[in-house]
């Protein structure tokens, strides 16, 4: 090789170096981006000896996975092949400056029309977890959701031991009738809904169900290993209890945010969130399958779905077969074990260490107190209903404010176009206008006011809210969500709160961070989150007959005054209202 030769192939060496090198960084820090396709269209689907047709993703059901890494960039299209309208929500993802990909149909878009299409672009940044995504009009959520996976960034460990498998198990309600159908039959009535017919792991009721022997799912373990549980709990309206026979759970993960490990044999799932766990399998095999159940938990006073999923937990074996083995049952605390409830919940903390840090904000710009419950509204006349009398219907409030989406633009919009005066108000209450012993005799009115109202709030205002639970129309737990943020629960109990001494017991040290927390039952619970967020974000409780009845409403949070903190403007294909 001559001289000239040798200088030739250096310097390709070197340009490869220096692409591998640009390409690696990229990939580490900048991300990629990853597209997928929806395709809304029906399907014909036989659950517990009936078949009927629903909508789905793909003819998917559950919808398939998403899976992308911290700080990819998402394009999903979403195209839609049926009838009804439609919109998506990435449940649990910040959307930072990009809130016209958040999906609440009417909140931050009009829905996506039948033979439209709409892509949603977001980029994933400052998180890594189990998350999910789902319908978000109507009741359409009932069979269109699925997994949103995101992975840590290459080469960055778990702060836990490394699972050999990681398996997403989606909890979700089954109805032989069409959702849809019996949330108009609800809302016409003003009574309660008609309950599901069965509850489900991955859309599978499994064998305690007439006819449902087959639908049954099945996971297959091989002794010693570990594996990483994604419980996501997808149900409309039940949150429920789960458990395997004969395994303790270590808790790692609640809404894509890390927590200190701890052991549990029950987890408490609302609908809404996901927590990982991790399955450690006997180092043995066992000579037995264990069931894998979930059932509700409810104190209220409505009959709902009280039936039990069952899955089936297998050891792989060389030679023997899992059939005809015995199958072990766990123990399930009753259905009202609001005292598990409580203590359970209890045991959530984060990592809150140099590298996950908790950022709870210590000092607060703005409190707010909400009382969240049930309510009335007034019969129409010449009409019977079937609320809790015949001349009321079911409601349900914030601070006495039941929301009502607007049905002609989004919030966002409004907001964005400058025309919010025309959609709403920007008076919701900071605390409720008529105070009464929120957990003790209710007051004799129950009526509900109705109206579009938010919350408006500078950017990087702190805020501590307090979610207060009434007792009117019975006492029952709220999963409350809020997008386009993670939020610090800083406290919780039971009764009343006290302004004067339940703040000294805050935990402001390693607080779970989440994007949905249960109100307790006949309780309070105290989040605090940085409103670094600019757009419209919707807050509502996530059992989703309660957001029918207007558990919900919306935070405006203003652009900052930096170029990168302002809400960027809608894409060219964004959806026509
Ligand atoms: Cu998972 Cu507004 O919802």
């Amino acid at each position: 090789m001559n001289n000239y030769m040798a200088t030739r192939v250096l310097h390709y060496l070197l340009v490869a170096f220096l692409i591998a090198i640009t390409y690696n960084i990229d990939a580490a820090s900048a991300g990629i981006t990853r597209h997928y396709k929806f395709d809304i269209q029906l399907k014909n689907i036989t659950r517990l000896c009936k078949a009927k047709t629903i909508v789905t993703v793909n003819g998917k059901f559950p919808g398939p996975k998403v899976t992308a890494r911290e700080g990819d960039n998402l394009q999903i299209k979403v195209v839609n092949h049926v009838s009804n309208n439609i919109s998506i929500h990435w449940h649990g993802i910040r959307q930072i400056r990009s809130g016209w990909a958040d999906g609440p149909s009417y909140v931050t878009q009009c829905p996506i029309q039948t033979g439209q299409s709409y892509v949603y672009n977001f980029n994933v940044t400052g998180q890594r977890g189990t998350l999910w995504w789902h319908a978000h009009i109507q009741w359409m959520r009932a069979t269109v959701y699925g997994p949103l996976i995101i992975l840590p960034k290459l080469h960055q460990p778990y702060p836990f031991p490394k699972p050999y498998k990681q398996i997403p198990i989606l909890f979700g309600e089954w109805f032989n009738a069409d959702p849809q159908a019996v949330l108009q039959q609800a809302l016409q009535t003003g009574g309660g809904p008609n309950a599901s017919d069965a509850h489900t792991f991955n859309g599978l009721p499994g064998p305690l169900y007439n006819c449902s022997t087959k639908d049954t799912y099945n996971l297959s373990v091989k002794p010693g290993k570990t594996y990483l549980l994604r419980l996501i709990n997808a149900a409309l309206d039940d949150e429920l209890f789960f458990t395997i026979a004969n395994h303790t759970l270590t808790v790692v993960e609640a809404d894509a945010s890390y927590v200190k490990p701890f052991q549990t044999n029950i987890v408490l799932l609302g609908p809404g969130q996901t927590t990982n766990v991790l399955l450690k399998a006997k180092p043995i095999y066992p000579n037995a399958n264990f069931y894998m159940l979930a059932r509700p938990y409810f104190t209220g006073q409505g009959t709902i779905d009280n039936t039990t999923v069952a899955g089936i937990l297998k050891y792989q074996h060389k030679h023997k077969s899992s059939k005809n083995l015995p199958v072990i049952k766990p123990f399930l605390p009753p259905i009202n074990s609001t005292s598990y409830a409580a203590n359970f919940t209890k045991m959530f903390r984060s990592l809150a260490n140099s590298k996950y840090p908790a950022n709870v904000p210590k000092t607060v710009d703005k409190k707010y107190f909400f009382t969240v419950g049930l309510g009335t509204n007034p019969c129409p006349k010449n009409q019977t209903c079937q609320g809790p009398t015949n001349t009321t219907k079911f409601a349900a409030s914030i601070n006495n404010v039941s929301f009502i989406l607007p049905n002609q633009t989004s919030l966002l919009q409004a907001y964005f176009f400058g025309i919010s005066k025309k959609v709403f108000m920007t008076d919701f209450p900071s605390a409720p206008l008529f105070k009464f012993n929120y957990t003790g005799m209710p007051p004799n009115n129950t009526m509900v006011s109705r109206g579009t109202k938010v919350v408006v709030l500078k950017y990087n205002t702190t805020v501590e809210l307090v979610l207060q639970g009434t007792s009117i129309l019975g006492m029952e737990a709220h999963p409350f969500h809020l997008h386009g943020f993670n939020f610090y629960v800083v406290g919780q109990g039971f009764g009343n709160f006290d302004p004067n001494r339940d703040p000294k017991q805050y935990n402001l040290v390693d607080p779970v961070e989440r994007n949905t927390i249960n109100v307790p039952s006949g309780g309070w619970v105290a989040i605090r989150f940085l409103a670094d967020n600019p757009g419209v974000w919707l807050m509502h409780c996530h059992i989703e007959i309660h957001l029918s009845w207007g558990l919900t409403m919306a935070w405006v949070v203003l652009d900052g005054d930096l170029p990168n903190q302002k809400l960027l403007p809608p894409p060219s294909d964004f959806p026509k209202c």
